[in-house]
């Protein structure tokens, strides 16, 4: 299959029409998207992926309004936090209505709904009578793309159409949040600083990431957002000892690894701007990959705002050293 890159919306919704699999540019990473009430268009999405099982997917809609017909009820705070935050990096998980198949939920009786703040994804859902299912457009377990050529690298040859939208500006992916029993609970740091839901709930939440219900080793974590060259996540001096005399690349923050005298140098952000470092994450770590060097080391980030949403990656893309 030929994969084409181009700007032409109509193009990429006539394909999305037909049941094919399009990818998409939205202000958090591009997605791959394919007609969420399709069973068949959105088996393609986890075909070019190349995920090994069926993970639930994010569905797409253009404004809150058309969320109402896949939900079957939305909790006052998410309504608040929706009425804050959409559109944009945040994902709300909430009752699905009939509409929504199983194969999209993974058999939960939660779908998961997001609102992209892109211009360019808007104008494509108000041409469509169904919602995008769109998981990031990459293969399992690599790092997110933020541009149409990030999406080119890994999908080249699966996917017919890649609307270019130009670089993803949040660079994250959505925080994906979800109410019980009257509490909001946060499942994926993201785009949205939970310091931010926190402000307008006027409330503490609850993280529950995964990563805190089953404390493991790094070593026995799946990697997810990973470089092929093993990059090593913290803890630099001690890195720095076990890799004497390796070519060592490091993905700095501002200026937070200067000790490490090397050419294979990554800055986040020249002025230590949280936002301009969640941004240039995805696309300095393929970089830094595909830089000779040997191996990858990030000391963390401050660990607010935004910070806490790029640790969180940083550490899931840490080499399975097993
Ligand atoms: O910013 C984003 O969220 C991007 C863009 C394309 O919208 N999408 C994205 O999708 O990051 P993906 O598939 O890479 O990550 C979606 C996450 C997965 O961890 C998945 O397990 C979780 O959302 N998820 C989706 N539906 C769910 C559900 N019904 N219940 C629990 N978790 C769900
Ligand atoms: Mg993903």
């Amino acid at each position: 299959m030929q994969t084409t890159i181009g700007e032409n919306i109509e193009q990429a919704a006539e394909l999305l029409k037909k049941g094919e699999a399009v990818a998409i540019p939205t202000e958090t990473v591009y997605g791959l998207a394919a007609n969420a009430t399709e069973p068949d268009a959105v088996l393609k999405i986890f075909k070019a992926k190349e995920r090994p099982h069926f993970n639930p997917l994010i569905i797409h809609l253009p404004n809150w309004e058309s969320v109402k017909k896949y939900v079957d009820n939305i909790p006052p705070k998410i309504e608040k936090l929706a009425q804050a935050f959409t559109p944009g990096a945040i994902t709300f998980l909430l009752k699905k209505s009939e509409r929504v198949p199983d194969l999209v939920t993974a058999g939960s009786p939660k779908v998961a709904v997001r609102i992209p703040a892109h211009s360019i994804a808007n104008q494509l859902l108000k041409l469509l009578n169904f919602p995008l299912a769109a998981p990031s457009a990459n293969p399992f377990g690599y790092v997110s793309p933020t541009t149409a050529e990030h999406v080119l690298e890994g999908l080249k040859g699966r996917i017919p159409y890649i609307l270019d939208g130009g670089p993803s500006e949040v660079g994250l992916e959505s925080t994906i949040v979800e109410e019980a029993d009257g509490k909001i609970i946060v499942r994926r740091k993201g785009g949205v600083a939970v310091e931010d839901i926190e402000n307008v709930l006027g409330e503490k939440v609850e993280i529950k990431t995964g990563a805190e219900e089953h404390p493991t080793a790094p070593g026995q974590l799946k990697s997810h957002y990973a470089t092929e060259t093993p990059l090593y996540f913290g803890e630099i001096e001690k890195w720095l000892s076990i890799f004497s005399g390796k070519k060592i690349g490091v993905i700095e923050f501002e200026n937070n690894a200067q000790k490490i005298n090397t050419p294979f140098r990554f800055q986040l952000s020249k002025n230590g701007k949280m936002d301009e470092a969640a941004k240039n994450l995805f696309r300095l770590m393929r970089e830094a990959d595909a830089s000779g060097a040997e191996i990858i080391l990030v000391p963390p980030l401050p660990e607010k705002g935004l910070g806490r949403a790029i640790n969180d990656r940083l550490q899931r893309a840490q080499h399975d050293w097993k």
